[in-house]
């Protein structure tokens, strides 16, 4: 479903030295529906690599492919278009737009936010996040654990196929990491979408059935 090939990305340095490469991945396939966790140290390339397969940073070379398309070749507006379709993107920060209720946050994505079954959808999506009671509150009014677990009903609003989470519990205590991970792989299961979860702590890791390390795939670290 997901296959990466011979992906590669230097950036360039604010001091005019010559680029860093941070992303070096020869191949890379993640099956549909798969969840996987991907693990590396701070400044490894784990946000990059998922900007990368969101379409949101272009490499310098190589393919992205979701089924059989291949999102580095589409221009921006396809790109975007893309994403929104397909990919949903959970947020170490959670990136709520604060002027909006948790429902209209969850709506706004979506392709029919502007009708009824768009809200309707939105709050049965909350419901499954256990904020069915909080849809009218705005992100200041929501815990850490309950914004993040907005973002995770924004992320899965369009079905994706595919679901990216960057560090999605590193602001959460252990006992809401494990029920936000728990809820993230059963949705994600539910809608059928692979799951990819980039983290530097092992014990986000362990929950998973697949692990693998960042230099497991990424020749640069
Ligand atoms: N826009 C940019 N321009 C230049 N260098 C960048 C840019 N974004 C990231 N980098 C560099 O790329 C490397 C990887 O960054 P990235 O954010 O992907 O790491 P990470 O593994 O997500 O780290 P963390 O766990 O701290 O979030 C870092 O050394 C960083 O300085
Ligand atoms: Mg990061």
């Amino acid at each position: 479903m997901l296959d990466i090939r011979n992906l590669r990305l230097a950036y360039s340095s604010p001091d005019g030295e010559p680029p860093t490469p941070v992303i070096d991945t020869p191949d890379w396939s993640v099956a549909a529906g798969a969840q996987v966790a991907l693990v590396g140290a701070s400044g490894s390339g784990k946000t990059t690599l998922l900007n990368l397969i969101a379409g949101i940073v272009l490499p310098d070379s190589g393919e992205v492919r979701l089924d059989n398309t291949d999102i580095t070749r589409l221009n921006e507006a396809h790109r975007d278009r893309f994403r929104a379709d397909n990919i949903g993107y959970i947020f170490q920060s959670v990136h709520l737009l604060p002027a909006f209720t948790a429902l209209e946050n969850v709506a706004l994505g979506m392709k029919f936010a502007a009708n009824r079954a768009g809200t309707a959808h939105a709050l049965d999506l909350l419901e499954k996040v256990g904020l069915r009671e909080r849809a009218r509150y705005f992100p200041r009014q929501l815990s850490a654990g309950q914004q993040q677990r907005v973002g995770i009903a924004r992320a899965l609003a369009n079905r994706p196929k595919l679901v990216l989470a960057d560090e999605p519990t590193s602001a959460l205590d252990s006992r809401n990491r494990d029920a936000v991970l728990d809820l993230m792989q059963r949705l994600c299961t539910d809608i059928g979408a692979a799951l990819i979860v980039v983290t530097h702590d092992e014990a986000v890791a362990r929950r998973f059935p697949t692990t693998l390390h960042l230099s497991d795939i990424n020749r640069v670290n």
